[in-house]
């Protein structure tokens, strides 16, 4: 018996006595609120309408009929304009856990992704500019993403755009060679130091201004003097960016950035003219898009021949399409960028490619107080320190609540991280939100160094239980229902995966680890393992190994790292 089969038997039965499609209805099924008040949950609103009469009504009905039609179900009852449904718990428990220690690490995971491709954009910071926190959240939101849909079974490609082109070079430049010595372009914080130099020098100096303009003029018609300097000052950006992903645990398949698609937009030019879509206003090329319901129009190519960030995102996604064979293009980028995404969408579908129709822009909101000393720019590897000092301070402070801890500076680094990505990742990612050091490093809260304090606490327990975990326990002692939680939580996690890969949504797999994590909290007084009884204690056992590994894949997908011991 499978886990499934329990919500097919209640898709089923309803569907009979309600005269449904058991599909329709496996979709509509959900959970209801409490564990008490049963496993599954038919809402009848919208039978309202069709049969004319009150959803309790209909509910009643449905769930009286039902009610003499179980097999592995238990009961089933009306709940105001609900039916619910309730397992018979031990057979549940008994497929559930089964079927989670079978799949060990894989638990959770699916194949319903296998032969789809996905690429991911994600990151894609600006280099020779800042690095800003729109670029941090893209990094962990765009990371959890690739992740959730690896464990989907699609196969992935993360792609980091790099904005390694444009005018911005020119006024780098210019603050090297003007306020600088020539070994600072090997020196991402030198090049930062110098590029706010430039802007406060240029404000009132128009000279500067357009000396940095040449500049870049020069680096786009090919000089070479102008062309080494930017391959120097791209080199520093990216070596830098690179150790801190790694830091972050973060990984591209391809750094294809913006100078990557030069020598590609030609194409994408002539193709707009040839399908009559270009028209010259005031020097530029356009592409009119008022009658797609866009008012501004997409801009190709700038009066003086430049091309631009827009021109060059339509190359490469037909680059990406062409490459990787992708069925879906997926944009980590903040919602500041909603016109572009929808203007580049359109201009693909114009420019005949069908499947414009599957690119994807995942926006997020903006994230306010996260800064260390610099204001709102952030200096990643200041950002990540302080988190680390700051989860050791905390430490530190919680002296009898210490378990054992083996390397502080290790656990310090992964908590820090924890408390940034989990700040991140539990909200909703649309939402603007305030990032507070003390709410994110807490132990106590809804935080990622929680959730890694419950992992490493039941990693505990299997360690010092005193007993070899037996997979084919008997789950018959597991009647408590804390214990049923546990094992509805359990099951519900394939599903939370779905959900959250459906929704780009990496918080409604936070928000599930947390519900976790506080069922594991309210359980260690009643499910005590050690000095039970043996048959007692392994079902318990069972069960913590299935919550432990769920723990851990959840985290894991999240970017945190579940340490067995904190
Ligand atoms: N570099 C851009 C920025 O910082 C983000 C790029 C996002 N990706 C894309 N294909 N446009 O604003």
């Amino acid at each position: 018996m499978r886990v499934e089969d329990f919500r097919g038997e209640a898709a089923r039965v309803i569907a009979r006595h309600a005269e449904l499609e058991s599909d329709a209805v496996e979709r509509m099924l959900t959970v209801p609120p409490k564990p008490d008040m049963g496993d599954f949950a038919f809402p009848c609103f919208t039978l309202a309408k069709k049969l004319h009469k009150a959803p309790p009504a209909i509910a009643k009905e449905i769930a009286e009929k039902a009610a003499g039609d179980l097999e592995l179900l238990h009961g089933a009852q009306a709940l105001g304009g609900y039916v619910n449904l309730s397992v018979d718990r031990t057979r549940y428990a008994d497929a559930v856990l089964r079927e989670a220690v079978t799949a060990g690490e894989a638990y959770g995971c699916s194949r319903d992704g296998a032969g789809h491709t996905i690429a991911i954009d994600y990151s894609s910071p600006n280099i020779a500019k800042p690095f800003h926190v729109g670029h941090l959240r893209s990094t962990i939101i765009g990371g959890a993403l690739v992740r959730i849909f690896e464990a989907l079974g699609f196969k992935v490609v993360g792609i980091n755009h790099v904005g390694d082109w444009g005018t911005q070079f020119g006024r780098q430049i210019v603050g090297l060679k003007r306020f600088g010595r020539p070994e600072d372009a090997d020196d991402l914080m030198s090049l930062n130091r110098l590029y706010v130099k430039f802007h406060e020098e240029a404000d009132g100096a128009p000279e500067l201004v357009e000396e940095a303009r040449e500049w870049f003029r020069r680096q786009e018609a090919g000089d070479e003097v102008a062309l080494a300097l930017w391959r120097r000052i791209r080199d520093t950006s990216l070596d830098y960016f690179k150790r801190i992903y790694e830091r972050l645990g973060v990984r591209f398949d391809s750094y294809t950035g913006e100078s990557f698609f030069n020598d590609k937009m030609d194409a994408v030019i002539e193709e707009a003219h040839a399908k009559g879509l270009a028209t010259v206003s005031e020097g530029a090329l356009i592409i009119d898009l008022s009658a797609e319901g866009i008012d501004t129009p997409a801009l190709l190519e700038k009066a003086d021949g430049t091309t631009l960030y827009l021109t060059r995102d339509v190359a490469a996604a037909r680059y990406r399409h062409d490459t990787y064979g992708c069925d879906r293009i997926v944009y980590v980028v903040a919602s500041g960028q909603s016109l572009h995404f929808r203007q580049l969408f359109t201009v693909l579908k114009l420019l005949g490619h069908p499947w414009a129709k599957d690119c994807v822009h995942v926006n997020f909101g903006l994230v306010q107080g996260m800064s260390t000393r610099k204001g709102n720019v952030i200096y990643l590897e200041e950002l990540l320190d302080e988190a680390r000092d700051r989860a050791l301070a905390y430490m530190r402070g919680q002296i009898e609540k210490r378990l054992d801890l083996e390397d502080e500076e290790t656990v310090a680094e992964a908590v820090g991280i924890a408390a940034i990505f989990f700040a991140d990742l539990s909200k909703q990612r649309i939402k603007d939100y305030r990032f507070d050091w003390d709410l994110a490093i807490s132990f106590d809260g809804d935080t990622g160094p929680y959730l890694m304090s419950a992992h490493a606490r039941i990693a505990g327990i299997l360690r010092n239980c005193g007993l070899d975990p037996d997979p084919d326990a008997d789950v018959a002692p597991l009647v408590e229902p804390e214990a049923h939680r546990l094992v509805s939580l359990v099951a519900r996690y394939p599903d939370v995966l779905r959900e959250a890969g459906r929704l780009y949504e990496p918080s409604v797999l936070a928000n599930y680890l947390l519900e976790l994590a506080r069922g594991l909290h309210s359980s260690y007084a009643v499910l005590r393992v050690k000095g039970e009884e043996e048959g007692r204690a392994q079902a318990r056992l069972l069960l913590f190994t299935a919550v432990k590994q769920v723990l851990r894949s959840g985290l894991t997908i999240l970017g945190i790292q579940p340490l067995e011991r904190m």
